[in-house]
């Protein structure tokens, strides 16, 4: 994490004085860029370098389901499963997924290049069911469009 101080420090000049703590969020989201997810040192070295609390940071981790704890995939497939998605087909979207891997929600696989989990709302209900992949949208999902995805995925 050290080598992003620099980066740290402009944006630190963006914040009124005594608002520090706001920082912990653009850190640890520049941290995730970095590395793909968050791991004990960074939470020790972000608490030393804001300064803040290393339980205030624990808790935006452990509330923000964008944040990573552990190493995944190269790929993230994040498949909402909240009311509308699950309206419009998000369960067969999971199922043909996981036929399609060969592994669970929560599970990565052997190759390291899919990570698979589920998601509450995403907030493109009008576009359900979605599947997010890294930070791109991929709307309206059915089994024919997860095929051609996955085959994008492969190249
Ligand atoms: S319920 Fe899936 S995007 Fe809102």
């Amino acid at each position: 994490m050290k080598h992003l101080i620099p980066e740290f420090d402009r944006l630190r000049k963006r914040y009124p004085e005594g608002a520090e703590s706001s920082l912990v969020l653009p850190c640890l989201r520049r941290i995730q860029e970095d590395r793909g997810w968050v791991a004990d040192s960074d939470i020790a070295e972000l608490a030393a370098y804001i300064p803040v609390p290393r339980i205030q940071i624990e808790e935006v981790l452990a509330h923000y389901t964008q944040y990573r704890r552990e190493p995944i995939g190269r790929w993230h497939l994040q498949v909402c499963h909240n009311l509308s998605c699950s309206m419009r087909g998000a369960e067969g979207a999971l199922g043909h997924l996981c036929k399609r891997l060969g592994i669970e929600p929560g599970q990565t696989t052997d190759d390291g290049r899919y990570t698979l989990t589920t998601v509450e709302c995403l907030g493109s209900c009008g576009t359900a069911p979605v599947v997010m992949v890294n930070e791109a949208y991929h709307e309206n999902m059915n089994p024919a469009k997860i095929d051609a995805l996955l085959q994008e995925l492969a190249k």
